[in-house]
């Protein structure tokens, strides 16, 4: 029998800190249950927030709709010669499902080592760290339809992932809520240690025939020494895209500003570095109120006690403007605004 509670603080469900209350707040154990709720018509017609670890959101208000929490557990995997199919419940902590596979030598996940949240909430803007994104490793994955009670299996190609986006952050925007992931890894590791600070870090190690549990640990310590810990600082990781713009508006901006930090990618487009363009507007490390940028990185948000969402979220339109006076280049919020 669910278990619907009324008026639940939220504030111990999002990294941000903040807090805001739902109206109704029911836990999902098993697939099964989203059938049981949605058998009652109530809840077809009230607005929903499903809510993984609370890691990619800010909560500008109290919500008065029902917020289900998925709590899916289970991880199976099959090895198939030199592949590893590994099946996740939705409520599994990501990080939980990266030690899984490191320790039992399954290759492709351990760039994405300590990234924050559940398994699945991972598709739905296809995490990505350190050269690697969820769709490098994603098979499939299961998903509730609300609409009509089924149960639907998405493809790598169905979900359209992209850089922090997928299927279910645009056209199919909460229509769906995924019950399980599937990803396809490798007994055989191809690394991929050409990004930011890894395999300096290796060295530095004397490690010159890294492991998989070699990569994990070095992307976890650098993660920590950039990102501020959610359990001592509310925060939601990067607050905002790196944007993406074409070779024709880069080239001008980067004779005005031959510093800027830049990744050319493919179809002649730029990839921007956000943290770049925040820290030259000033804002690295200030504290605005009850929030700010974190020190060691502009990028993150963070609530330095009792921020408001809608403080947090002022302060980033602060930014957004400054950012387009200096550079015009227009930033995207990554965070999920829950209003
Ligand atoms: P939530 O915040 O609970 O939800 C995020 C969105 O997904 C919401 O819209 C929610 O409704 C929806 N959702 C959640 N679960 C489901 C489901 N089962 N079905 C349908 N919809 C669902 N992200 C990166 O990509 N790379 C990083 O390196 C990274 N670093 C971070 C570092 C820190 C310190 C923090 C705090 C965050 C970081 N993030 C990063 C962001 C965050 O970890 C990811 O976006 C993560 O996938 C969010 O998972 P969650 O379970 O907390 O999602
Ligand atoms: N930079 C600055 N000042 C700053 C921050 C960054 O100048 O304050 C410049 C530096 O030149 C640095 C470059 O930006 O070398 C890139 O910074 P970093 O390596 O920290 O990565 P990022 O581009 O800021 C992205 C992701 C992170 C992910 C890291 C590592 C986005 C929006 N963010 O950050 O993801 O962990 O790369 O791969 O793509 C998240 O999505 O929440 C997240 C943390």
């Amino acid at each position: 029998m669910l278990q619907i509670q009324e008026n639940v603080s939220l504030k111990n469900f999002n990294t941000f800190g903040v807090e805001a209350s739902a109206r109704y707040f029911v836990e999902i154990n098993h697939k099964d249950d989203l059938v049981e709720l949605f058998m009652d018509p109530q809840w077809m017609q009230t607005p929903m927030l499903v809510l993984g670890g609370g890691s990619n959101m800010l909560l500008l208000n109290d919500f008065a709709g029902l917020v289900i929490r998925i709590n899916i557990r289970g991880i199976e995997h099959r090895i198939s010669h030199n592949e590893v199919f590994v099946e996740a419940g939705a409520g599994e902590v990501w990080n939980d499902l990266v030690n899984f596979c490191v320790i039992r030598g399954f290759a492709g996940m351990e760039n994405l080592s300590l990234i924050p949240g559940s398994v699945g909430a991972s598709p739905i803007q296809n995490i990505g760290a350190y050269g690697v994104e969820l769709k490098d490793v994603f098979y499939s994955c299961i998903a509730f339809e609300l609409a009509t009670g089924a149960f639907k299996t998405f493809t790598k190609d169905e979900c359209q992932f992209d850089y922090r986006e997928s299927i279910f952050k645009s056209e199919l925007k909460g229509q769906y809520i995924i019950v399980s992931v599937k990803f396809r890894l490798s007994l055989i590791p191809s690394f991929n240690l050409k990004y930011g600070a890894i395999e300096q870090e290796l060295n530095n190690r004397g490690i010159h025939q890294p492991t998989i549990a070699d990569v994990s640990k070095v992307v976890a310590s650098i993660r920590v020494s950039k990102l501020p810990d959610p359990s001592t600082i509310g925060n939601a990781g990067s607050f905002f895209k790196n944007p993406v713009i074409s070779m024709n508006e880069f080239l001008p901006l980067q004779t005005k500003f031959p510093e800027i930090v830049n990744y050319p990618g493919a179809n002649n487009m730029v990839k921007l570095a956000a943290g770049w363009l925040i820290e030259q507007c000033g804002w690295k490390g200030k504290v605005v109120g009850n929030t700010g940028t974190w020190k060691n990185q502009a990028l993150v948000l963070v609530n330095h006690g009792d921020a408001t969402g809608a403080e947090v979220y002022t302060f980033s339109s602060q930014i957004i403007d400054s950012v387009y006076t200096k550079f015009g280049v227009m930033l995207q919020r990554e965070v999920n605004i829950i209003s």
